[in-house]
């Protein structure tokens, strides 16, 4: 372990059986902590080269067991975001692209800081099951064409242990961990086509486009390295995507885009994901048409049932629900992803450990976006409230973050850049 650790420190490469064997005996708690960390600590500052981090992924892998897809009998292909505050699109986009032919096999996560998990998410639903045993998976992607859940424990062991690791020894934010703590799990899932939604801005885990789009362009590579077909987008993240940001919240507004009604923005882009799945998935649809004939609907409603959920209440709503007005007459010039991310979990509705509960029905939604007209004293912000006491502080972090100006600004793009 010494020689290891010693080799990177000087800024050398680590051989194959070097790598194999950390990983190994990593996952298994045979190296002292305090060895472990330097090691990482000295990635983090040096790197990984292509090679050693291609070997990196396929040893993390190998710490457990890939899910056969061999038995789905459609084009496979999977969609992650490097996640953002009000971002809810896998909940439409997998009965979307499923209801179009493909198999879309979406093992989520769940939240932790400031952005919700999908997992989460999805449960706020009365009765849905996150977890599916590996037969149950393939069956719900051959007869309904898609599925979210969490993934087994036998899904990349490697990374649960170094996910936790990396937060106590300050190396989340570093490109080698990054792409292969979510590249591992994309590829031990079994999919075979892949489109990588990396968010860009205040809102986001990669606050500047260079930093986003070097990790766009190393998870490309690990992923059509490692026979998985995948592209990136690199999407803004400065301002919420959608109007709602919390659990229950999300799936309602998720609702909204399967029947057609749902906010501009999450549409636009929902769909935008949509084309990039079916194309790499060889599937010629337009995505649009699932949505206005009710497909897309049919499969998610199918998808929920198959997991236990029930549709026939609607998703719990907060029964306290509060406002934050405008303090002047003008344009919102600017709404801020960070601000309204941090109320929603100053509320409840994210974590600040792993092991904490989220509330269903907290969060915020903004009922104006950049660029619309308001007046002083106009509700711009609703603030569902689970538990009273959390409410001064979550108000607190929303001063500011509607920004309101005499003349309006031109919209941002929602894509900044393709990364093949
Ligand atoms: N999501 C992951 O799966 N891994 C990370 O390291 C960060 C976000």
């Amino acid at each position: 372990m010494i020689e290891i650790i010693v080799t990177k420190r000087d800024k050398k490469s680590l051989t194959k059986e070097q790598i194999e064997w950390f990983i190994d005996k990593f996952t298994k708690n045979e190296i002292p902590d305090e060895q472990a960390g330097a090691l990482l600590m000295a990635i983090f500052f040096n790197g990984l080269k292509e090679t050693e981090l291609d070997v990196w992924v396929k040893a993390m892998i190998d710490s457990g067991e890939r899910l056969d897809l061999s038995q789905v009998l459609k084009p496979t292909v999977d969609k992650h975001s490097t996640g953002g505050v009000g971002d809810k699109i896998s909940l439409p986009l997998v009965p979307i692209v499923a209801a179009c032919g493909a198999a879309v096999p979406q093992l989520g996560g769940r939240g932790l800081g400031t952005f919700g998990g999908t997992i989460d998410k999805m449960e706020s639903i009365t009765g849905w099951k996150a977890q599916l045993s590996n037969q149950d998976l393939i069956k719900q992607l051959n007869e309904i064409g898609g599925f979210i859940a969490q993934p087994g424990d036998k899904l990349v062991p490697a990374d649960r242990k170094m996910y936790s690791f990396r937060d106590v020894i300050g190396c989340v934010e570093s490109i080698p961990f990054l792409s292969s703590s979510i590249m591992s799990k994309k590829i031990a899932e079994g999919t075979a086509n892949l489109v990588l939604d990396v968010k860009v801005g205040r809102g986001a885990f990669m606050k500047d486009i260079s930093q986003a789009r070097e990790l766009a362009e190393t998870m490309v590579k690990i992923g059509n390295n490692a026979g998985v077909k995948t592209v990136a987008l690199l999407t803004q993240m400065n301002t919420p995507l959608g109007n709602a940001v919390g659990n229950a919240l999300e799936v309602s507004e998720s609702i909204q885009v399967l029947k057609g009604t749902g906010p501009k923005d999450l549409t636009e882009l929902t769909l935008t994901l949509a084309k990039e799945m079916l194309s790499l998935a060889g599937i010629e649809k337009n995505p649009q048409e699932v949505i206005d004939n009710g497909a897309a609907l049919n499969v998610w409603e199918q998808m929920v049932k198959a997991q236990g959920g029930d549709l026939t209440n609607q998703v719990p709503v907060a029964t306290d629900i509060r406002h934050f007005v405008a303090d002047k007459s003008g344009f919102v010039v600017d709404l801020d992803a960070l601000k309204v991310g941090l109320s929603a979990w100053h509320l409840g509705a994210g974590r600040s450990k792993k092991e904490d509960q989220v509330s269903k029905t907290a969060g915020i939604v903004c009922l104006v976006k950049e660029g619309d007209r308001v007046e002083a004293g106009q509700n711009i912000f609703e603030i569902h409230v689970d538990d009273p006491s959390r409410f001064q502080v979550a108000e607190q972090a929303l001063v500011g973050a509607a920004q309101i100006a005499p003349a309006p600004v031109e919209p941002r793009k929602l894509v900044l850049e393709r990364i093949v």
